[in-house]
């Protein structure tokens, strides 16, 4: 493989934080709708896990810029036994010319190597070539993400009237962790986070894993990423005890994306998830936003009706694919 990339003049070699721009160029050329920035890989090399076991090399041309990356890790922020995942992009003209392969055939021995199973990866619905990429490689399709977006100019909230009313009556009280903080209630991080941990795991993602984040790793993704805005966290209270949450991520030049929407199961069905989804409209278009979206699975409908009543518009999602390493079939059928 060595020598079908030295025919290319391409190399592969450790990461470096100077290759965060050139990254952040490519990301953006290759999902235009959701832009990423500088600050913001920044943030996440930072605060990625150490110890985590990683193979990751830079894709750098003859003449020593950055084309693009592939990197295999442990899922650090899943529960997964024996699940590695994938990702590899490369800057779009230096694709189709065996760059992706060549990355593939290191990254798949280590998981195997690091006792992986099963690795994971995600393309969008409508990338084609990279469809065809990872089913020539031998992966297959486990499951689907819904993407979908909301026009913030065209949403009208008195469609919705009374739902503020009908939570307040059932005797919750909904507020933003900013708004806790400067109260100076208890440790209200770690309430959020109990509460985030509780929900996230209940989650439907394709491939029989669930999200599990450490404290650290969820603080330095929902409350400190240059995305996060305390005041764009909204929680639900009941007396004292924190029981629903919805959060922002609020992309630069781009829009806004609802990270994690969760209720507890005892206060399901109350109407607490549409109140605090209202509520982060309303900031969202106090802030200037016009869009927002989401992400859900596809096996989710409680969240996929509440959007819909909402009026959210389908994008293309997000395919999650499978390749197992043991020789045994892979652990789900597509949706
Ligand atoms: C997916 C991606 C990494 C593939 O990398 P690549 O270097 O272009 O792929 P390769 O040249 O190694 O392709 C290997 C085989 O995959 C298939 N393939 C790859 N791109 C294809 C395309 N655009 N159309 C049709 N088939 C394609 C072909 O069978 C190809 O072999 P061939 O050229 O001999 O016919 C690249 O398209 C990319 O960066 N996409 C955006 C990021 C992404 O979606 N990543 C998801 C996978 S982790």
């Amino acid at each position: 493989m060595q020598d079908h990339l030295t025919a290319l003049d391409v190399r592969l070699r450790d990461f470096r934080l100077e290759d965060i721009p050139a990254l952040v160029e490519i990301f953006n050329r290759t999902w235009v709708d959701e832009p990423s920035t500088v600050a913001q890989e920044e943030h996440w090399e930072k605060s990625y896990p150490k110890d985590n076991p990683r193979l990751r090399y830079a894709v750098e041309a003859g003449d020593g810029h950055f084309i693009g990356l592939g990197n295999c890790m442990r899922p650090f922020w899943m529960d997964a036994p024996g699940v590695y995942t994938l990702d590899i992009v490369l800057a779009p003209e230096w694709r189709r010319r065996g760059i992706g392969q060549a990355l593939l055939a290191r990254l798949e021995p280590y998981a195997h190597t690091q006792g992986a199973e099963r690795i994971h990866t995600d393309c969008r619905e409508d990338f084609d070539g990279s469809i065809r990429f990872l089913e020539r490689a031998g992966f297959s399709r486990i499951g689907i993400r819904f993407e979908s977006n909301l026009d913030l100019d065209a949403f009208d909230e008195a469609r919705f009237v009374g739902a503020f009313e009908r939570v307040a009556q059932a005797g919750y009280e909904l507020t933003t962790l900013a708004a806790e903080r400067a109260a100076e209630v208890i440790d209200p991080d770690r309430k959020l986070y109990d509460l985030y941990s509780v929900t996230a795991a209940d989650v439907p993602l394709p491939g029989d894993v669930h999200i599990q984040q450490s404290y650290d790793n969820w603080r330095s993704g929902m409350l400190e990423s240059p995305t996060t805005d305390l005041a764009g966290i909204f929680i639900a209270k009941s007396a004292d005890r924190y029981v629903g949450m919805t959060s922002l991520e609020l992309l630069k030049d781009g829009p806004a994306i609802t990270s994690m929407t969760g209720v507890t199961p005892e206060h399901r069905g109350r109407g607490l998830a549409l109140a605090l989804k209202l509520l982060s409209f309303r900031y969202l278009k106090a802030h200037g936003y016009h869009e927002t979206r989401t992400h859900n699975d596809t096996a989710n409908p409680p969240i996929l009706r509440l959007n819909e009543s909402l009026g959210y518009q389908r994008l293309p999602g997000w395919l999650v694919w499978e390749k197992s390493l043991s020789g045994e079939p892979t652990t789900a059928t597509p949706d």
